[in-house]
């Protein structure tokens, strides 16, 4: 099985080895492309990417970041925006350049040339390494279950389940955007490296599904069993479903 499965205690010990993995990627290549991801799994690796930047100078400079989704409708200035998310857990606090941070504009006003755009530059940037935190039904990034192993960049309905999941970081359910622009399957299944993280008994099933369930589009995330290099770091709850 090319997944490599790693659990750990609690969420401190997942965000540091996540680190690990990402601090010698940046180490042995000061111009990696780093495929990034929002929502609340990463934040503790982002907190060990910018502890590291202060303590020991670990340098950005020369790297490229890639991000994998965005909310249609919500741009820079809104704080619920994955572009607003990622300056603030960590862009504004390590020395990456402006110019060197890509993610899908969710203010596009052509959507569909927005998903061409996108898709032609993950083309020229390939990931060396893609984060992933993985959504209780399995998806990634916003490929929502259903979703073709073979999707580019695409715009997505999204579930009521994700929505609600996701609502915490709204005022109010109304709030969540119905659609998002995501990096599609292909396009994280090209990255080098594979980095998952998942806390949390709300991720057991999907995490179950992914490393032991068939692989079906019914679970996004089953696709990374054929993936040649992925690391999964995950804690014990979101481990507790699995069979061994
Ligand atoms: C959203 C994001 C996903 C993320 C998922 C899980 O749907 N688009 O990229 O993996 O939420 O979020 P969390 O890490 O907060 O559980």
């Amino acid at each position: 099985m090319a997944i490599q499965l790693i659990v750990k205690q609690n969420y401190q010990e997942i965000s540091d080895a996540a680190f690990a993995v990402v601090r010698r990627i940046v180490t042995d290549n000061p111009r990696a492309v780093l495929g990034l991801a929002t929502g609340s799994s990463p934040i503790g690796l982002y907190q060990n990417m910018i502890a590291d930047h202060r303590r020991n100078g670990t340098s950005y400079a020369q790297v490229t970041t890639v991000n994998l989704d965005e909310y249609i409708g919500l741009g820079a200035q809104d704080d619920q925006s994955y572009v607003y998310f990622m300056h603030d857990n960590l862009f504004n606090h390590i020395d990456v350049k402006e110019e060197n941070v890509h993610l899908p504009n969710g203010m596009a006003q052509d959507t569909a040339a927005e998903c061409a755009r996108y898709t032609a530059l993950l083309a020229q940037l390939r990931q060396d390494v893609q984060v992933l935190g993985i959504g209780a039904n399995g998806h990634i990034g916003f490929n929502e279950p259903g979703t073709s192993f073979d999707s580019t960049t695409n715009i997505v309905k999204l579930k009521d389940k994700t929505r609600l999941d996701n609502a915490r970081f709204f005022q109010s359910l109304d709030e969540v955007p119905t659609h998002a622009i995501t990096m599609g399957i292909a396009n994280v299944m090209n990255a080098k490296k594979i980095l998952l993280v998942a806390n949390g008994e709300n991720k057991a099933d999907a995490v179950r599904a992914m490393i032991e369930g068939e692989i079906t589009t019914e679970c996004p995330a089953s696709i990374l069993q054929k993936h040649p290099d992925v690391v999964v770091i995950v804690d014990e709850a979101a481990a507790s479903k699995l069979s061994k």
